[in-house]
């Protein structure tokens, strides 16, 4: 077997809710391989948020590591933690998130800028992604201006950008109809049948059903971790 692009071992997360400890997750450890495209289901509470934030780099485990592409980044500092999330993840949000004063291809652009890209490359990058979403005509507009899948797979071109090592998406197609839902899931897979891996929050049984393994989870735990055939 390669090494893992993510790995999680004894992963703990304990919030104090006033004096009242919650242990939102307790010791997760799995192994995720390069071009998997999994699902993380499981019911409100269970720990799919606070999960997603430990290996987004947004919040520290109480205990575990993680490691991504062979790096505990659970060790990065503060000043670290950024720099690693930019290059290393890309992330796909329930309510887009695109900013709204630029254009789909500016807001693929400043995802590069960030991570410090040379502007003669990250020009012909975005508009590769955009037209690989369906997108070649639509690059100059705005937000407001986009349906709501259409803004979704500009976040989509976003969150490649940077040639991350996972994407994370938390529950990406919430906010569509099922028509969108379907062609941004077939999206997401068709990316990782090209080698991208993919890691998507769900609640809804017909995106996990297209994934490819599907992580269950419940107080904090795994319940069950099955491959789809
Ligand atoms: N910032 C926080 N402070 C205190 N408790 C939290 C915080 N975030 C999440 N929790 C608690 O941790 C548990 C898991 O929450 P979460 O990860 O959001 O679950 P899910 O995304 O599966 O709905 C819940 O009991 C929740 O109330
Ligand atoms: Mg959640």
């Amino acid at each position: 077997m390669n090494e893992p692009i993510l790995r999680v071992r004894d992963l703990s997360k304990t919030y104090m809710q006033g004096k009242i400890p919650v242990h939102a997750l307790s010791d997760v450890s799995f192994d995720v391989q390069k071009g998997e495209f999994l699902s993380i289901v499981g019911p409100s509470g269970s720990g799919k948020s606070t999960f997603l934030s430990m290996i987004g780099l947004l919040d520290k485990p109480t205990s575990g590591s993680v490691f991504i592409d062979g790096v505990e980044v659970t060790k990065a500092t503060d000043s670290e933690a950024p720099v690693i999330r930019r290059k290393k993840i890309g992330f796909v949000f329930q309510h887009f998130n695109l900013i709204p004063t630029l254009s789909a291809l500016e807001n693929v652009d400043i995802a590069m800028r960030f991570a410090r890209v040379p502007k003669s490359r990250r020009r012909e990058r975005a508009i590769d992604l955009l037209t690989q979403m369906g997108l070649r005509d639509r690059m100059n507009h705005k937000p407001s201006e986009l349906s709501g899948g259409e803004q979704q797979r500009v976040a989509i071109a976003r969150a490649m950008a940077n040639n991350p090592a996972i994407i994370l998406a938390d529950e990406p197609t919430g906010e569509v109809d099922t028509k969108t839902r379907d062609m941004i899931v077939e999206l997401l897979r068709g990316l990782s049948e090209k080698g991208q891996t993919i890691l998507v929050v769900t609640h809804d049984i017909a995106v996990s059903a297209k994934t490819r393994r599907i992580i269950t989870m419940r107080d904090g735990m795994i319940e069950s971790d099955r491959m789809i055939s």
